[in-house]
């Protein structure tokens, strides 16, 4: 099967061109000058042309944190593998890496395999797993060297969440001494979740039950204290960091101290943090309940602060932790008490567009938004260059992406499973068009042409930034 995309302006992490994709078996096979001879002649004997003239022509965005089904707060995350990877296609990311979790008392393999269990045949994209640590014990620490060869290199432990998900240092030292050893990559949760919970209770006893006290009790301060420590815990074990949505300026300093230390430190951030302020979380009656999610909405100042982060590379990639949950029914178990709502917010459909507006802004430029969406998340987790590039060789996933469109952003018009949309009524520029995984199109001017179960599983490599 051959393919071109022909006529579009080709956007990578490192260049920006007039140029034709040839794709032949799935595969990039090269980049062509448009009306080259090369190009012609692969254009003559194509199945099919794919025409991108005044489109932006990218690798396939890649997520590297959601939440598919997750059980939380006495509920579960609403999108399904299947709806969710399926948003994920209509905003431009080809390939998600959700988290598998491990439940206390329960192996690593256990978890793994329920998650391959929800996701396998029903997925509209390319997939690979995390594994959430919540019970480091000497059989986990073994269990962390076989997921590695298995392709599951990352590990998510929690700083937050007392008798949940939570780790202790000593915990945390074990799992990152680990991963010294074995190449992974340790990703962290960083909030003091001891001291919260205190904060929690006595603003609970005070009565302040409304959703802007979800920000109140989980200062940035505890997420800064958590990221030094964190930071620390990985110089004495040697370990390489990757802090995952990272919302507050006190813990991008620490990430920023550590990086200018030399230590292998990294992190993301996610739209959320660079949109949305605690003046979402403060909306009337319990409006605020739709903008909860750990760590907490922050500032405006917070949000510029993020901007520059993104700008200087301290913040290395832009997930989603999409984590969606319904307004009824699952928000609302928390219209009582806000330490019973549901942490997480929806987002996987949105992250290209959104991050594309700094790009309209002036704030990042176009081979900045490649890299962060695409590029450096497939580094980050051993992806690339089969995802994140459009090398000859890679896997062709591309997004032709229309930066002349207008959209309004609405739970009306969206296609996660959720019933709003945290962005209701806001007005984007740029918009994707097509989308192909693996050379096939799966979505074609807007319409989804794909199936579940066109999206395969993929094992990941050691980190490619890690030293
Ligand atoms: O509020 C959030 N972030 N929910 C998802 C779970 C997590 O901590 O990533
Ligand atoms: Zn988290
Ligand atoms: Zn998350």
């Amino acid at each position: 099967m051959r393919l071109i995309v022909q006529g579009g302006t080709v956007v990578t992490a490192g260049s920006v061109a007039l140029a034709d994709v040839l794709i032949e078996d799935g595969r990039i096979l090269a980049l062509a000058a448009t009306g080259s001879e090369l190009s012609r002649s692969f254009g003559a004997t194509a199945d099919r042309v794919v025409d991108a003239s005044d489109r932006y022509v990218l690798p396939g965005g890649i997520d590297v944190h959601t939440h598919m089904e997750m059980p939380f707060g006495g509920t579960f995350s609403a999108d399904t593998f299947e709806t969710g990877t399926r948003a994920a296609i209509w905003g431009g990311t080809t390939t998600v890496v959700d988290f598998a979790m491990q439940t206390r008392g329960g192996s690593l393999h256990e978890g793994l395999e329920a998650w391959q269990r929800k996701a396998e045949g029903r997925c509209a994209g390319d997939y690979g797993f995390h594994m959430i640590l919540s019970d480091v014990n000497d059989s986990s620490l073994r269990e962390m060297d076989q997921l590695v060869e298995e392709g599951i290199t990352s590990f998510k432990l929690f700083m937050a969440y007392p008798g949940v998900f939570y780790s202790t240092d000593g915990q945390i030292l074990q799992a990152m001494q680990r991963a010294a050893g074995n190449g992974a990559l340790i990703q962290m949760h960083a909030e003091n979740g001891i001291a919260i919970d205190q904060l929690v209770a006595q603003a609970l006893e005070r009565g302040e039950v409304a959703p802007r006290f979800h920000e109140s009790t989980r200062p940035a301060i505890l997420e800064g204290e958590a990221t030094h420590r964190a930071v620390e815990l990985a110089r004495v074990a040697g370990a390489s960091l990757y802090i995952v949505h990272l919302s507050a300026a006190e813990a991008l300093a620490e990430v920023v101290d550590a990086r200018d230390r030399g230590q292998s430190v990294f992190a993301e951030t996610c739209p959320q943090y660079l949109f949305l302020s605690a003046a979402d979380l403060a909306r009337e009656g319990f409006e605020g309940a739709k903008f909860v999610c750990s760590p907490p909405l922050r500032s405006q100042a917070d949000q510029e602060a993020l901007w520059r982060g993104l700008l200087t590379d301290d913040l290395a990639v832009v997930a989603t932790d999409h984590c969606p949950f319904c307004f009824k029914e699952q928000k609302e178990l928390g219209r009582d008490d806000f330490s019973k709502i549901p942490n997480g917010l929806p987002g996987v459909e949105h992250r290209m567009d959104l991050i594309y507006q700094g790009v309209a802004a002036g704030r990042i430029g176009l081979g900045r938004w490649v890299e962060v969406t695409s590029t450096a998340p497939a580094k980050m987790f051993g992806l690339y260059p089969q995802k994140g590039s459009l090398d000859p060789g890679a896997d062709a996933d591309i997004v032709i992406y229309d930066p002349t469109a207008r959209t309004t952003l609405s739970a009306s018009t969206h296609h996660m499973a959720v019933d709003y949309s945290c962005y209701e009524g806001m007005e984007i520029s740029g918009s994707v068009e097509t989308v192909l995984l693996r050379g096939s199109v799966v979505l074609e001017r807007g319409q989804y042409v794909g199936r579940p179960g066109d999206g395969r599983f993929v094992a990941r490599g050691l980190c490619q930034y890690a030293r």
